[in-house]
């Protein structure tokens, strides 16, 4: 794995040149960090937990015509994916008020939204991923109008499906980040789903307590990361593909 070449290395995702031309290797690191790595830690076994769950939602993207990056599951921390020319926004979906949203509007965690928002903010470390509105954005040339419109279109269309997935097993999606790629096929770009879809991407809460699954649990020293990560995973009927990651241990 490392005699490849290193393409990128972000906080909790390495890529590496893949065995084609236009394909790249994504592994996924057992680092979790917060607040702009002011927050770090290792978590043994969240890679391999984080690429089992993001191939599951990814495939079931697809098998429903929302197209993105993922090709295949290569082993425990890799997958094979499309090359793709990474926009840099992140997009935000909220259903229920949590998180940043809770604080800037001064609103309590858990008001359900009276229908979902999209927000966008400028993918940047250095000025801690500011919100950004769609002026921006063109103004800026992150991404054109029409891309703006197939990122929400198709942001909504993932909303509603994973609603209803995670639903399906008593889990609450109150929000989520995703990120988009375009797709060169010769002058023409298209915009496709990209990066990952796990619980360091969402916020997942059990539907009956509202105990979370996710990477709040790290955020805020609550504990038990990994198990409610293998939790989200056991509800999806995953989790038989990876029996040894609750033990520790893999690597
Ligand atoms: P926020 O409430 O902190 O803005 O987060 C909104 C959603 O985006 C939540 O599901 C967590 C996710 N998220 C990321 O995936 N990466 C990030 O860097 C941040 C800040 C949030
Ligand atoms: N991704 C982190 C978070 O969810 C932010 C960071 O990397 O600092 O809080």
């Amino acid at each position: 794995m490392n005699r490849r070449k290193k393409i990128y290395e972000g906080k909790a995702k390495i890529l590496y040149e893949g065995p084609e031309p236009g394909t790249l290797i994504q592994y996924f690191k057992d680092d979790a960090t917060a607040f702009n790595s002011q927050k770090k830690a290792v978590l043994e076994g969240k890679g391999v937990l984080n690429n089992r769950i993001s191939e599951f939602v990814m495939t079931r993207l697809n098998g429903i015509g929302v197209q993105n990056h993922f090709i295949k599951r290569m082993n425990l921390r890799e997958q094979l994916i499309r090359e793709v020319e990474m926009i840099p926004l992140e997009v935000v979906c909220r259903n229920i008020v949590a998180g940043s949203m809770a604080e800037r509007f001064g609103l309590p965690e858990g008001q359900a939204l009276p229908r979902s928002i999209i927000e966008f903010y400028f993918k940047d470390d250095k000025l801690g991923d500011p919100l950004v509105t769609e002026e921006h954005i063109t103004a800026f040339n992150w991404a054109n109008t029409q891309e703006i419109d197939d990122m929400l279109a198709t942001t909504l269309r993932v909303n509603d499906y994973l609603s209803g997935m995670f639903g399906a097993v008593g889990i609450t999606l109150v929000d989520f980040k995703i990120e988009y790629g375009r797709l060169w096929e010769g002058d023409f770009a298209r915009v496709i789903l990209a990066d990952e879809i796990s619980p360091d991407s969402c916020r997942l809460w059990d539907a009956t307590t509202n105990e979370k699954l996710d990477k709040d649990r790290f955020r805020r020293d609550m504990g038990g990361v990994i198990e409610s990560y293998t939790e989200v995973a056991r509800r999806l009927g995953i989790m038989k593909d990876m029996p040894r990651v609750i033990e520790g241990g893999v690597s």
